[in-house]
């Protein structure tokens, strides 16, 4: 058996398999399927300051090897969360990632430093949301956007930050940049690639919402891309996501530079997706006689 426990930015998770923000929820689900405690850690479902209903149905569309999501950010709220949620994650022995939001860097601003207080392991910033203040625009789609809020955030809070970035732009390498010089402990990418869905007989788009975001494995190589390009740019550590299906899907992420993986989409599938990856990159290091998963990060060679 390998040693499959890694750290990102100094958090230890017992192997590198983190489920993605809101494809677990809170993991009240899956816990009548499996022992949470088999994940490396839980990716909680994006909270902003205030309960959010969502968007209008229809918010799901599917595609080829993919779905097309615009669920927004339908959650409790993070007082909610702090005293539901939270004490019920934290005796599930996994390390627990609050992944919050806001509609203003202010509001996630609050959201850090209400988690502050608590026992969560880390917080993962989303800053694929549209910023009220600034005509709706992602605030992860511009480096003056993405440094704004991880600065704020970086002041509210001591608990080790991750932020989200969005792979809607140009030059994700610039974003990362200018996140890890306002403090970022690590990064995680990639978050929902904007897209869209028409239905030819109405010719209506699919979802209420006209737009939404693309995930499943038909994002993988565009992930892989993105990771192995921020990882090789920056000094902090990187999770890695976006279509992962398989433990080799997973290695593969790893290798192009990420610490540690996060599984998404797939889970709707195939909620065991998560389990069966663990257990295929225990195999996998078994047959390639790998000490510690933790040696493979990073380890591509460019041709
Ligand atoms: C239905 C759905 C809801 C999501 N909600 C969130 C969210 O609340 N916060 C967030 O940071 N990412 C959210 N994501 C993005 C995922 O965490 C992940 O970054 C993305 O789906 C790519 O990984 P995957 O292809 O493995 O799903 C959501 C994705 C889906 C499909």
């Amino acid at each position: 058996m390998a040693d499959l426990s890694v750290k990102v930015a100094g958090v230890d998770f017992k192997n590198p398999v983190i489920v993605a923000s809101g494809t677990f929820g809170y993991g009240r689900e899956y816990e009548e399927l499996f022992p949470l405690s088999v994940l490396g850690g839980i990716s909680t479902k994006g909270t902003t300051g205030q309960r959010r209903t969502g968007n209008p149905s229809p918010r799901i569309a599917e595609t080829p090897s993919g779905i097309l999501n615009s669920v927004g950010l339908q959650n409790p709220g993070i007082d909610y969360f702090i005293v539901n949620e939270l004490p019920y994650l934290k005796t599930k022995n996994t390390t627990i990632v609050a992944n919050i939001a806001g509609s203003t860097p202010e509001e996630c601003a609050e959201v850090a430093a209400k988690l502050d207080a608590t026992d969560v392991d880390m917080i993962e910033l989303n800053i694929s949301c549209p910023n009220v203040k600034q005509g709706g625009a992602a605030f992860g789609t511009s480096c003056q956007g993405a440094a704004g809020v991880t600065k704020i955030v970086r002041a509210a809070t001591k608990k080790p930050l991750m932020v989200k970035l969005s792979p809607n732009v140009t030059n994700i390498v610039e974003i990362a940049k200018a996140v890890e010089a306002e403090g970022a402990d690590a990064l995680s990418l990639i978050n929902t690639l904007l897209g869209m869905r028409i239905d030819i007989k109405t010719r209506r788009p699919i979802l209420k919402n006209n737009v939404g975001g693309l995930s499943g494995p038909c994002v993988f190589p565009v992930a892989v891309r993105m990771v192995w390009q921020v990882a090789n740019a920056v000094g902090i550590d990187v999770v890695g996501m976006g279509g992962i299906a398989t433990a080799e899907d997973a290695i593969e992420m790893m290798m192009a530079g990420a610490k540690a993986v996060q599984i998404g989409t797939i889970l709707f599938n195939n909620p065991y997706a998560a389990v069966e990856i663990v257990d295929g990159m225990n195999r996998w290091c078994d047959e390639n006689n790998i000490k510690s998963i933790s040696e493979i990060s990073g380890t591509v060679e460019k041709w």
